[in-house]
């Protein structure tokens, strides 16, 4: 069974084919990274006109990639939520189009079932049941994962999420957008002991976050120590490690309470953040200490993509699952509502 995959829930245009039995076919993305650069961050209506732009020309340079053609498709699936109401609109409605036409089967799929199924595209999968920490721009959660659609919310971020923590920082640090990953780089010159960073919320037990304390502790720090020479340098450099260190422990502490507590040895990592070197580093030494399996999708199946949308929908279709009756986008769209297929 081939599905095609539509990712249009922010600022990448993402599509993909996969096949049942052959796996992964193609994948292709756009970024819209340069669009929303000289704002600073997302502009969800260039971001939609954007998606309109590229989705279809992308259609079909995945199937030229993948050397089939429309008739081949027996199944679409499309991120339906949680994203931007305008970005989803428009991946929903090509899907729907699409699906009408060549009268087969229409999925929607949830943006964050797409990312924590994403280490299972890759060889080795993870066997159920694990943890997933996924760690987005929007989202950062803990999730015990028992199969398809079992999925219990084990705790989440009370205010920002972990990417956008990283962004907002790296922005009052100056640095360029996207930010996470300009920190990130920032950081491998710092020296992450020179200032000292808190832990939020890991000396109360649960498994909830908080990152906005840190990137205010951030800022204060940044305001009191920058000199206006060329010691600033140095001095951001040693602020971004402290803080991506900082970020780094702080999941970590989650993950192994979330272990201990489900009584699982298996952690999964997806979504932007997953990409970030010192957090994989992390995680890898309490692994080795603590005896867990870690799974990770490739870095380029840790941001948004379609290949994870067209596997997990694939999954879904090939359970007999569709969704009747129009799509709409959903802006949120809590992922315990899901079920199993
Ligand atoms: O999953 P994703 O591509 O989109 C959402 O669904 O949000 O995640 C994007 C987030 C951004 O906040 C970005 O700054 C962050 O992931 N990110 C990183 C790194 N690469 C991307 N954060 C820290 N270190 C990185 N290497
Ligand atoms: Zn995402």
């Amino acid at each position: 069974m081939l599905t095609l995959g539509i990712e249009s829930s922010c600022d990448e245009t993402g599509i993909a084919l996969y096949d049942s039995e052959q796996g992964l076919l193609a994948d292709v993305l756009y970024s819209q990274v340069s669009l929303h650069a000289e704002y600073g961050g997302v502009v969800p209506e260039l971001a939609s006109r954007d998606h309109l732009r590229k989705t279809i020309p992308l259609i079909r340079e995945c199937l030229q990639q993948a050397d089939k053609s429309l008739a081949d498709i027996d199944g679409i699936a499309v991120t339906e939520g949680p994203g931007l109401i305008g970005a989803l609109l428009v991946g929903t409605s090509i899907a729907h189009g699409l699906a009408r036409a060549l009268k087969v089967p229409l999925l929607a799929v949830h943006h964050m079932e797409g990312h924590l199924l994403a280490p299972m595209l890759e060889d080795n999968p993870p066997a159920f049941p694990f943890v997933a920490l996924l760690v987005s721009g929007g989202h950062s959660m803990l999730i015990e994962v028992r199969g398809i659609g079992e999925y219990t919310l084990l705790g989440e971020t009370l205010d920002d999420a972990a990417g956008e923590a990283f962004d907002k920082t790296a922005k009052l640090l100056g640095l360029s957008y996207p930010g996470g990953p300009a920190l990130a780089k920032l950081a491998t010159k710092g020296d992450p002991e020179r200032y000292r960073f808190p832990r939020p919320m890991t000396d109360r037990p649960g498994l909830d976050m908080s990152f906005s304390g840190l990137k205010t502790h951030t800022r204060t720090l940044w305001q009191k120590e920058r000199t206006g020479t060329s010691d600033d340098e140095t001095i951001k450099a040693d602020i971004a490690a402290g803080f991506q260190q900082a970020v780094a422990q702080t999941l970590m502490i989650k993950c192994r309470r979330a272990l201990e507590q489900t009584q699982c040895k298996r952690l999964i990592i997806a979504g932007g953040v997953g990409a970030n070197q010192e957090l994989r580093a992390t995680l890898l030494a309490e692994a080795d200490k603590k005896g867990w399996e870690v799974y990770w999708p490739r870095l380029a199946f840790c941001t948004d993509n379609g290949a994870m949308i067209a596997y997990a929908g694939s999954l879904r279709l090939q359970a007999g699952e569709t969704s009747t009756g129009g799509i709409r986008g959903r802006p949120r769209w809590p992922l315990d509502e899901l079920k199993a297929p």
